[in-house]
């Protein structure tokens, strides 16, 4: 494994995460191994950061990996917990701390090491007063940094604009080989103010993988997804690079991510998945490699939609019914 800095000022991480929406989430469907295995793998193979968010299982992935590393007797400090703040929690300041206090508790941890809005709150929400009460959680040891999720560009401005003491460190959002549009404007904001970048769905829910994936909720519900399982130009090429490296295509899809400067937090449900992706790491892509991957997917700059333009006018408790009945 190897290691990097989130941003200029975050903690050092993997440059391979793990992300743990799979845990106790019905759009998903069973784990193949236990969270304990899964955990395990991903720590013996030293993977430190671990992504997930109180709305995955309506909590239970927070308390799954709490319960995985206790039991797997993992010195806390060892580990990177990243957790998000749902969109509608991040309505006024006393609401958000409470769903931090629960957070806690739920990780059975006294702090959070990265701590993220996952989206953006309704437009008519405090958000200035929400971050303020972080930037508070994050004297009281409570966080150690402040991170963001699916905020474009102007939305980053506006939270940054809120904060006097604690710079946000990273934002996390949709980054693939199959999903390039942040390049446009993010993440070229992001380099030069030295915040760190999280890739989430990394390898557009398996496509990039080239094996046939199970359809299950998360992937019907993503078209970039049905897109790159479609896409033989790209799927081949990443095979042919993955066959140069004796490599697979999706180590080689993580590793153009890893070349591109951004942390990828593939999701897994089974260990063999997660060794995998810890090996990750050791792909290097050359230059030449990197510009063909980038020739065959620039059909994927599109241009940046992000979550927010749609949540950022839905009222929080029709997000919190659409996300609670329909998503979890
Ligand atoms: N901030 C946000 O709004 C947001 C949104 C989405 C995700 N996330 C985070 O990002 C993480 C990753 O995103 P994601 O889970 O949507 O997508 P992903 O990481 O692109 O895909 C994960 C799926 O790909 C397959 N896979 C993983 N490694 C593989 C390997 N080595 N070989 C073959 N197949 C492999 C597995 O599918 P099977 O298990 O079916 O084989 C796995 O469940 C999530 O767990 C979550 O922590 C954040």
């Amino acid at each position: 494994m190897r290691y990097t800095r989130l941003g200029k000022h975050g903690p050092e991480v993997s440059v391979i995460g793990l992300g743990l929406w799979q845990f106790g989430q019905k759009a998903w469907g069973e784990l193949s191994s236990t969270p304990r295995e899964i955990v395990r793998a991903a720590v013996e193979h030293g993977i430190t950061l671990f992504d997930t968010a109180e709305i995955y299982g309506n909590g239970l992935s927070e308390k799954l990996l709490g319960e995985a590393l206790r039991a797997e007797g993992i010195p806390r400090e060892e580990v990177v917990i990243a957790t998000k703040l749902a969109g509608f929690n991040a309505s006024g300041k006393e609401r958000a701390l409470k769903s931090l206090r629960a957070s806690l508790k739920r990780l059975g941890t006294g702090y959070i090491d990265l701590y993220q809005i996952h989206w953006p709150p309704p437009k008519w929400c405090k958000l200035c007063e929400v971050l303020r009460g972080l930037e508070e959680a994050v004297d009281e040891g409570l966080i150690k940094y402040i991170g963001l999720s699916n905020f474009p560009v102007k939305d980053v401005e506006e939270a940054r604009a809120c904060l006097r003491k604690h710079d946000i460190v990273s934002v996390q959002f949709q980054y693939s080989l199959a999903y390039r549009a942040p390049e446009n404007d993010l993440i070229p904001y992001l380099k030069r103010e030295g915040i760190g970048v999280l890739a989430w769905s990394p390898l557009a829910k398996g496509a990039l993988t080239g094996e046939v994936k199970g359809r299950n909720f998360a992937r019907l519900t993503d078209p970039v997804y049905r897109r790159a399982s479609r896409d033989t130009e790209l799927l081949t090429t990443l095979k042919k690079i993955a066959t140069d490296h004796g490599a697979t295509p999706a180590q080689t899809a993580l590793a153009w991510l890893v070349a591109k400067g951004a942390v990828p937090i593939p999701g897994a449900r089974k260990v063999y998945h997660v060794l995998s992706n810890a090996r990750a790491a050791e792909v290097t892509l050359s230059d030449a490699e990197v510009r063909t991957l980038d020739e065959v997917s620039v059909k994927y700059l599109g241009t940046y939609s992000g979550f927010s333009p749609l949540g950022r006018n839905v009222p929080c408790v029709i997000q919190m019914l659409i996300l609670r009945i329909i998503w979890i």
